[in-house]
């Protein structure tokens, strides 16, 4: 008898699992999902995402089930099941979409740390949305750039460069990060790293550092280590938030300012909601424009035309000015013809991350399938800026493509900063960061590389051991 039981639990059980398994693979929907696999129960693919790859070519797991299922296929990543989607005229109806059949994923998490439902879900995510973008483009927009910072932002290349250049080396993710920290922590809160006790750079540069490891939060690891230092750097600005509410020193008008006086009158506003807010700013800022510095060297230092080219646009800049040491201006950076194709050629490279995240509101159809609602988008943009029938070559720096590229084809692209109503709010300073450094860099210093430089996608773009330096002043 107990073996007939015995028998018969283990029937059930491989019925059970096989009923789980069929479904796993075939979840509800009210049409023809698109194809693909979803991987593993639970973990779904997501392990083969992140497998690294030492390449600036689009990661393996995309393009892979790019050439074997199409433009738009499913899979399950972190425990989602995502359609990831590399067709240009998808992703621009995507893009159009905000609000109405798609969100942003990080309004999704927002809305469960307030735990909004509903119509209210919808009105605050819109002004939460909204007060975001402003408060990021008062403080880092063009106007601001055109009006001060761009000059500011000179002079803090010219230090950093300065002490770089009496250094034996430097590793470049690094001292790019410490630098773009201290410069935009300064907008944020009025951080001085000269006159502060703490090396806030520090904690913050190795916490993104750790962002790198494998995400394992346990004593010991690298990752627990990053985690610690994220909490203590949100207990930093925490306390910089309370010094500032309670000091009688008069107000510097930086981003904390205006978010400590916004506190009455904007009724979804709290100071967790702006310690985190602010904490993402720097994080947006400094992780991406030290990113792209550090791949900006790479690419330049292996390409000495570049390198020649450049110098003579800016050396040009130098001798068009009445004196020649006065600080860069607006009409100055806006001339910058040949330095703004390097920067379109590093950022279409970069591809930092493998794509955007949307979530679904409602199903959605493309190309004949259906994306149910409550599905995760990934708008695999790094697919098309690495397309050889858009950029031939694509692997190949080249910053003379841009000369004849159509402006269509780039709009629909080439989309580094994202698209439609979310696109990224810090593009203008990235780019006038960006441009300003290539030329402090090229007009008074030379650099040679000493090691390092690979490139590692694990699927965010990385540097290995990173890239060392040695930079000297021009004789
Ligand atoms: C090379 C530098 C940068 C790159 C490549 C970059 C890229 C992006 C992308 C692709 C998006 C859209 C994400 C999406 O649609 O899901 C975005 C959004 C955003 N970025 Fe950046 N970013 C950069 C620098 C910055 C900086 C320096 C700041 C802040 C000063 C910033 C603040 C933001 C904000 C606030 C948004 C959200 C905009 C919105 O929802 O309306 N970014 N960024």
């Amino acid at each position: 008898m107990w073996s007939e039981i015995g028998l018969s639990i283990v029937t059930w059980f491989i019925i059970f699992i096989t009923h789980w398994l069929y479904k796993w693979n075939n979840p509800k929907c009210n049409g023809v999902l698109p194809p693909g696999s979803m991987g593993f129960p639970l973990i779904g693919e997501t392990l083969q995402l992140i497998i690294p790859s030492r390449s600036l070519d689009l990661h393996p797991f995309i393009k892979t089930r790019i050439q074997r299922y199409g433009r738009v296929f499913r899979t399950s990543l972190a425990g989602r099941p995502v359609v990831v989607s590399a067709d240009p005229e998808f992703n621009n109806f995507i893009f159009q979409q905000e609000g109405n059949s798609v969100e942003m994923w990080y309004l999704d998490t927002f809305s469960k740390i307030f735990e909004l439902d509903g119509e209210t879900r919808m009105n605050s995510l819109g002004s939460i949305h909204k007060y975001i973008r402003s408060k990021v483009l008062n403080h880092f927009g063009a106007e601001c750039l055109k009006e001060k910072l761009l000059s500011q932002v000179e002079e803090i290349v010219q230090k950093t460069l300065r002490i770089w250049s009496s250094q034996a080396s430097i590793e470049v993710k690094h001292a790019t990060a410490t630098m773009v920290f201290n410069f935009t922590a300064k907008q944020m809160f009025s951080y001085d790293q000269e006159k502060s006790s703490e090396q806030i750079s520090d904690t913050f540069t190795n916490f993104l550092y750790g962002l790198m490891s494998f995400p394992l939060n346990i004593p010991g690891t690298t990752f627990h280590k990053c985690m610690k230092d994220k909490k203590k750097m949100l207990n930093m600005i925490k306390n910089m938030l309370k010094e500032k509410q309670t000091s009688t020193e008069t107000c510097k008008g930086d981003f904390l300012d205006q978010a400590i006086k916004d506190l009455n009158s904007k009724k979804y506003l709290t100071e967790d909601f702006i310690v985190l807010l602010s904490f993402g700013a720097l994080f947006a800022s400094v992780e991406a424009i030290s990113t792209a510095l550090t791949l900006a060297f790479k690419l330049i230092s292996e390409n000495p035309s570049v390198v020649e080219e450049l110098r003579a646009e800016h050396e040009t800049i130098l001798r068009n000015r009445e004196t020649s040491d006065s600080a860069l201006t607006w009409n100055e950076y806006k001339s910058m013809t040949f330095t703004t194709q390097v920067i379109n050629e590093i950022l279409r490279l970069a591809n930092m991350a493998p794509g955007f995240l949307r979530r679904t509101l409602k199903d959605i159809q493309v190309n004949g399938y259906t994306i149910p609602a409550g599905w995760t988008i990934m708008v695999a943009t790094p697919a098309l800026q690495l397309d050889p029938n858009t950029f031939k070559d694509p692997l190949a720096f080249n910053p003379w493509r841009w000369k004849d590229l159509d402006s269509i084809v780039i709009s629909k692209n080439f989309m580094p900063f994202g698209g439609g109503m979310r696109q990224c709010a810090g593009a203008e300073y990235s780019k006038a960061f960006m441009a300003t450094f290539l030329h402090v860099l090229l007009t008074k210093y030379r650099w040679t590389k000493i090691k390092g430089g690979d490139v590692v996608r694990a699927p965010t773009i990385g540097f290995g051991d990173g890239i060392q330096i040695k930079v000297s002043e021009k004789a």
